[in-house]
C-alpha cells in the first residue's frame, strides 16, 4: 500500500518552528514515527514529501497518481487557507486523503479555520502534533481497505 505523506509550506523546520504550536518532532522524525506507531499493517510503502511550493506540490500529487498511489495525509499548511489549486487537484485525482494538521486551527485565528481542501477529503484530524500524521495514516488505511483500493 503506497501512502504519501504530503507537507507544504513551513513545514520544514517543524521541531524548530514556534515548537509551543507545532511541537518538538522534526520531520526527519516522522517516517521513524509514524512507522513505530503503526502495527499490524504489511507493505505499506510511506512516501514523505515537503514543498514550500504550491505548484510543486501539485506536481508531486500528479506524479503519485500517474505512479497510482493508494492514499494521501497531508498537511497543506498555510495552503489549506488559501489554494484553490491544491483543492482542484485533490479533487479531480480522487485518491483518498485526509486533511491534517499539527495545530487545533479551530483555536486559533478565524483565517485557519477555512479550508479548501477538507470538503472532498475522507475526513480532517487536528490538534493532536505529530498524532495528527499516525491518527491520518490509520484511519486512511482503514477507509482503503474498505473501498479495496
Ligand atoms: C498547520 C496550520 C496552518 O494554519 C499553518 O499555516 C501551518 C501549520 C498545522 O499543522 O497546524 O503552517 O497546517
Amino acid at each position: 500500500m503506497k501512502i504519501a505523506i504530503i507537507n507544504g509550506p513551513n513545514l520544514k523546520f517543524i521541531g524548530q518552528r514556534e515548537t509551543n504550536i507545532y511541537g518538538k518532532h522534526s520531520l526527519k522524525d516522522l517516517r521513524k514515527y509514524i512507522l513505530a506507531n503503526i502495527h499490524n499493517v504489511k507493505d505499506l510503502e510511506l512516501d514523505i514529501y515537503q514543498s514550500n511550493s504550491e505548484g510543486k506540490l501539485i506536481d508531486y500529487i500528479e506524479e503519485f497518481w500517474i505512479n497510482k498511489g493508494n492514499g494521501i495525509v497531508i498537511n497543506a499548511g498555510a495552503y489549506t487557507h488559501t489554494s484553490i489549486a491544491l483543492a482542484d487537484c485533490l479533487k479531480w485525482i480522487n485518491i483518498p486523503y485526509i486533511e491534517v494538521h499539527l495545530s487545533n486551527v479551530y483555536a486559533r485565528e478565524s483565517f485557519r479555520h477555512k479550508s479548501f481542501i477538507a470538503k472532498n477529503a475522507v475526513g480532517v484530524i487536528c490538534g493532536f502534533g505529530i498524532d495528527s500524521y499516525v491518527l491520518g495514516v490509520e484511519a486512511l488505511i482503514k477507509k482503503i481497505k474498505v473501498r479495496g483500493g
